[in-house]
């Protein structure tokens, strides 16, 4: 078992695939030009496999693959196959725009649920969001998860004046359709344009759906990041996810690996571990694991939580969130 100071079990692994994406996030991605980082630099796939199951044998039992982008990159499939091998439950959040090609395979890695990320219901601010015309496509994705009983998570982050109207319109698809929504606080990373006024907190968000729907709140599950609800009558649920205002750390079970091989004891660390370059010089990643998390701190998702409103986005050190995963 990986167990930090605070008595947290981790058994949960983000395997950051890639730093690409098909996608232009103003709110993920530096507003300068950002270059990917080179195909050299990532984990090769069997790498990744390597490193994962060194994870799984210390106790980790959910991995989840995120980007950039993870289905970008060309040996996508071959890497959910191998690591659909291991004893875990495999997932992924996807911004969605490709997953009809990928549907056999992850039908075939037996993929039971995936998050995908979707911001707005209007094709025009998808546009101005993604810098790419592609919200049908990740729309009807969505529901062709749902015809392949893959069930769907759909992170959407929330930015006042800009698509906080839009929150009763994310409930009401809800209705008919079983998808499970999770409204999200906008976070800080280098460059995204983050200012404390465009946070929505949990409670505001709430009141807004308050205002057209009565709901009642779902039992919390061990280690999770949303709070959850349901409008009685509606196939899909909603949740929030109160990343800055009332952070979830005491129960956190995450860990990160970057595309790059480094791992992340929390979202928010500092500090990276390079287990890539050990791993390629044939030594034992295993003592630099149990280093890291033993450096966990209590909870830096809390440096947030007291006074939001005061920080200024430049101050933010950490890399941006299309290199983290998210
Ligand atoms: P589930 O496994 O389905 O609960 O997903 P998840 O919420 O762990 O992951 P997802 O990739 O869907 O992320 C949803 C939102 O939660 C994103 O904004 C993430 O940045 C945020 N998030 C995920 N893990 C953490 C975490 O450990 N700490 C904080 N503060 N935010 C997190
Ligand atoms: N704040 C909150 N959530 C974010 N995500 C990306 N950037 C931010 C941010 N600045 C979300 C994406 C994706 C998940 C991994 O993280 O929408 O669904
Ligand atoms: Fe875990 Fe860090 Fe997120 Fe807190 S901020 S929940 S410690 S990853």
């Amino acid at each position: 078992m990986i167990i930090d100071q605070f008595n947290r079990v981790h058994d949960y692994l983000r395997i950051s695939l890639t730093d690409n994406c098909n996608f232009r996030c103003f709110y993920c991605m530096p507003e300068e030009e950002y270059e990917f980082t080179p195909a050299s630099k990532l984990m090769q796939a069997h790498e990744i496999e390597a490193i994962a199951k060194t994870f799984v044998e210390l106790g980790v039992k959910k991995i989840r693959l995120t980007g950039g982008e993870p289905l970008v990159r060309k040996d996508a499939a071959e890497i959910i196959m191998a690591l659909s091998k291991l004893p875990v439950t495999l997932t992924m959040t996807t911004n969605g725009a490709r997953l009809h090609e990928f549907i056999p395979a992850l039908k075939q890695a037996g993929v039971t649920s995936l998050n995908v990320s979707l911001d707005t219901l209007q094709a025009d601010k998808f546009q101005l969001i993604t810098r790419r015309d592609q919200f049908k496509r990740v729309y009807d994705n969505i529901h062709l998860l749902l015809e392949n009983d893959i069930r769907a998570k759909v992170n959407v982050v929330v930015m006042k004046d800009f698509n906080d109207h839009e929150i009763n319109d994310f409930v009401a698809w809800t209705k008919n359709t079983p998808v499970h929504v999770r409204f999200i606080e906008f976070m800080p990373f280098q460059g995204n344009r983050w200012t404390s006024n465009k946070v929505l907190t949990w409670q505001q968000i709430l009141q807004i759906v308050e205002a057209e729907y009565s709901f009642i709140r779902l039992k919390d599950e061990l280690n999770d990041t949303a709070k959850k609800y349901l409008v009685p009558g509606h196939a899909g649920t909603f949740a929030v996810i109160s990343t800055m205002s009332a952070p979830f750390c005491s129960t956190c079970n995450r860990m990160r690996l970057t595309a790059d091989g480094k791992m992340k004891n929390c979202l928010f660390s500092k500090e990276e571990t390079d287990l890539l370059t050990t791993l390629r010089n044939g030594e034992d990643i295993v003592p630099l694991i149990r280093q890291s998390i033993h450096a966990k701190a209590k909870e830096l998702g809390g440096q947030f939580s007291a006074d939001f409103e005061h920080i200024e986005a430049s101050a933010i050190q950490n890399r941006s969130m299309i290199t983290i995963g998210g």
